[in-house]
C-alpha cells in the first residue's frame, strides 16, 4: 500500500462513506445474563428467558443487528487471540503469504479481496471450527463432490493455533445460545436448527484494517450481506462498522461497547425465516490514525443441507418466497473468484 493511492481501492462516488457519521444508538444492546445465572433449559418459560426472547424478536426483525453484553466468552480467550493476531499481521508479507488461501483452499492468509468489484483495503486470516473442512469442491459442479480443506497455521506466533482454537469453540457455545434463542422467537422449538451444525462450515476471520490515507475515499469492507446463519462479531474500541438502518436507508455507525459481541443476522436465517428476520447490509469504514481489529465468527451449517423456508413459517397466507438451493453450493459461490457470487435474490421465487 505505497504512498500514491492506488485506484484499485477507490469506491464509487456513491459508495464513498460520510466520515462524520453518527454512532447509532439504535443497535440494541441485549443482556444475555438471564442465560448465565440459571442453567438454561432449552423451551425455558420463565419471565427472564421470555423478556430475553421478545428481545431477541424485536431486534431481528427491526433492525437485524445487535449486540449482546455478559455473553459468557471468557475475556482472556479474546485477549489471547487479540496478541496473536496483532504479532501475525506485523510478520513480514512473504512470512504471512506462506499461509496465503487459494481457490481451493479458501483458509488462511489474504491481503487482497474485492467488495463488488472495489478492492478492500484490509488483511485477513481465516481458520475453520471443523478441521478439516469438508466443502464441495466447485460451485459449478453437483455438490456430491466434495473435498476436506484444512487450516494453514503460520509458525509464529507459537501460540496462535490454540488460541484461536480455544476462543472459537467458546464463541460457537454462544452462536448456539443465540440460535436457540431465535429459534424460540420464531414459535420453534429452542433446538430446531442445532442439527444442520453438525460438521458446520463456521470459519473465524480475524481482520486488520490498517489506517488509511483516504477513508474518504476507500472502505475496509465494501457494503455486502453476511452469507450463513448468523455472525458473532468482536471488535476493537476503533470502531467502523456501519450498519445500513432499514427504517430510512442510513449508514449508522457502531459503537463499540466494552466486552461486548456485534450479532447479525445472515442470508441464510432470512431465507429459512421466509422473511420474517432479514440480512442487514454492512460496511466497514477506515481512519486515517488508528489501524483496527475485527474478529467475526461466521455461523454457518454443514454443506450438504438444503437451504429453504421451514415449514413451519410457511402457510397458505404466507408461501414460501425461496427456491430450494444447496447451501454448500452457495456458500461456495463467494469463495470462487470465477464463480458469479451468490445472494438471496438469486433464489426468490
Ligand atoms: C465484515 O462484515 O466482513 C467485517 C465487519 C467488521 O470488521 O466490523
Ligand atoms: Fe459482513
Amino acid at each position: 500500500m505505497g504512498s500514491e493511492f492506488d485506484p484499485d481501492f477507490i469506491q464509487k462516488p456513491d459508495q464513498r462513506p460520510n466520515l462524520d457519521i453518527s454512532e447509532a444508538e439504535s443497535i440494541p444492546i441485549i443482556d444475555l445474563s438471564p442465560l448465565l445465572t440459571s442453567p438454561f433449559i432449552p423451551g425455558d418459560d420463565t419471565l427472564p428467558i421470555r423478556t430475553l426472547v421478545a428481545e431477541i424478536k424485536a431486534a431481528c426483525s427491526e433492525v437485524g443487528f445487535l449486540q449482546v453484553i455478559n455473553h459468557g466468552v471468557p475475556i482472556e480467550l479474546l485477549e489471547r487471540v487479540q496478541s496473536a493476531a496483532k504479532e501475525f499481521f506485523a510478520l513480514p508479507t512473504e512470512e504471512k503469504r506462506r499461509v496465503r488461501r487459494d481457490d481451493e483452499n479458501f483458509l488462511g492468509y489474504y491481503d487482497m479481496e474485492n467488495t463488488k468489484n472495489v478492492r478492500d483495503w484490509k488483511e485477513v486470516f481465516d481458520f475453520a471450527v471443523n478441521n478439516p473442512m469438508i466443502v464441495p469442491t466447485s460451485s459449478e459442479v453437483k455438490e456430491t463432490r466434495v473435498q476436506e480443506i484444512s487450516n494453514r497455521w503460520p509458525e509464529y506466533p507459537k501460540d496462535m493455533r490454540d488460541a484461536c482454537i480455544e476462543y472459537a469453540k467458546a464463541v460457537e457455545k454462544l452462536a448456539f445460545k443465540l440460535l436457540e434463542l431465535m429459534a424460540m422467537s420464531l414459535d420453534l422449538p429452542a433446538k430446531r436448527l442445532n442439527g444442520y451444525f453438525k460438521d458446520s462450515l463456521s470459519r473465524v476471520r480475524l481482520n486488520r484494517y490498517p489506517a488509511c490515507p483516504s477513508p474518504d475515499l476507500a472502505l475496509g469492507v465494501g457494503p455486502h450481506k453476511d452469507q450463513g446463519a448468523l455472525t458473532v462479531l468482536a471488535q476493537d474500541e476503533v470502531g467502523g462498522l456501519d450498519v445500513k438502518r432499514k427504517s430510512d436507508g442510513q449508514w449508522v455507525r457502531v459503537k463499540p461497547a466494552p466486552n461486548s459481541y456485534v450479532i447479525n443476522i445472515g442470508d441464510l436465517i432470512q431465507v429459512w425465516s421466509n422473511d420474517k428476520y432479514e440480512s442487514t447490509e454492512h460496511r466497514v469504514s477506515l481512519n486515517s490514525e488508528r489501524e483496527r481489529f475485527s474478529f467475526p465468527f461466521f455461523f454457518d451449517p454443514a454443506h450438504h443441507i438444503i437451504m429453504k423456508p421451514l415449514d413451519e413459517l410457511v402457510t397458505e397466507d404466507n408461501p414460501a418466497k425461496y427456491n430450494e438451493f444447496s447451501w454448500g453450493r452457495f456458500y461456495r459461490s463467494r469463495r470462487s473468484s470465477n464463480f458469479q457470487k451468490m445472494g438471496v435474490e438469486n433464489l426468490q421465487i
